[in-house]
């Protein structure tokens, strides 16, 4: 898979300050394929860590589309904003993502990648509001994970059975890369 052209560098200065979180190549690849169905989109990241997700949205996002990408880790969100700065669509928020998601109006996003506890295990209500008609939400994470925190496994399956019983949604688990779960607003 043809990465995009900022990763080779937020991977290497993610190894040199220990970022163990961020996202799969096959996650990535994933992102970009379903940023690139949403022209002139509306997207939001809660959880920009160093960026790789990041620069696989921006890489399927066309030119009149816009990315907020929210992480209250300034160092994290340093890195990402090095090497995907200088991209006019993306604007990066350093602070906490329940406060970012309190402060957004309704039905106004046609993707959102919740990769934070908030928008995920927290939040969620409010976060699924946001999505427009025909609007695509995406975790991951969803399969064991070596670096999973202490008492994560057990939110998991509740988590998963939340958004299975949304109604107005269309939910699809994947067994692919960490474990995807994608929803679609009716
Ligand atoms: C799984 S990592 C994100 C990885 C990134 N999306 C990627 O694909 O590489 C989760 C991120 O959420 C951030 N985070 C944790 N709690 C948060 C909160 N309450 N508000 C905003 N960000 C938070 C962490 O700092 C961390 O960078």
């Amino acid at each position: 898979v043809r990465p995009p052209a900022a990763l080779a560098a937020i991977t290497r200065d993610s190894d040199r300050v220990g970022f163990t979180m961020a996202s799969a190549p096959e996650t990535g690849s994933l992102l970009r394929t379903l940023a690139a169905s949403k022209p002139s989109g509306r997207f939001l990241e809660l959880g920009t860590g160093t960026g790789v997700a990041t620069a696989w949205l921006l890489d399927g996002m066309d030119a009149d589309a816009c990315l907020d990408t929210v992480d209250n880790d300034p160092n994290a969100s340093a890195i990402a904003q090095r090497y995907l700065g200088d991209d006019s669509r993306v604007s990066f928020h350093v602070g906490d993502g329940a406060a970012f998601l309190a402060g957004q109006k309704e039905s106004h996003f046609d993707f959102i990648f919740a990769d934070a506890w908030p928008g995920k295990f927290t939040e969620l209500a409010k976060t699924l509001s946001l999505l427009k008609r025909g609007g695509l939400y995406v975790i991951d994470d969803l399969l064991p994970q070596p670096n999973w925190p202490e008492g994560h496994a057990p939110k998991v399956p509740s988590l998963v059975a939340q958004l299975e019983a949304q109604t107005g949604f269309e939910s699809t688990s994947l067994e692919w890369a960490s474990g995807l779960m994608l929803l679609v607003k009716r």
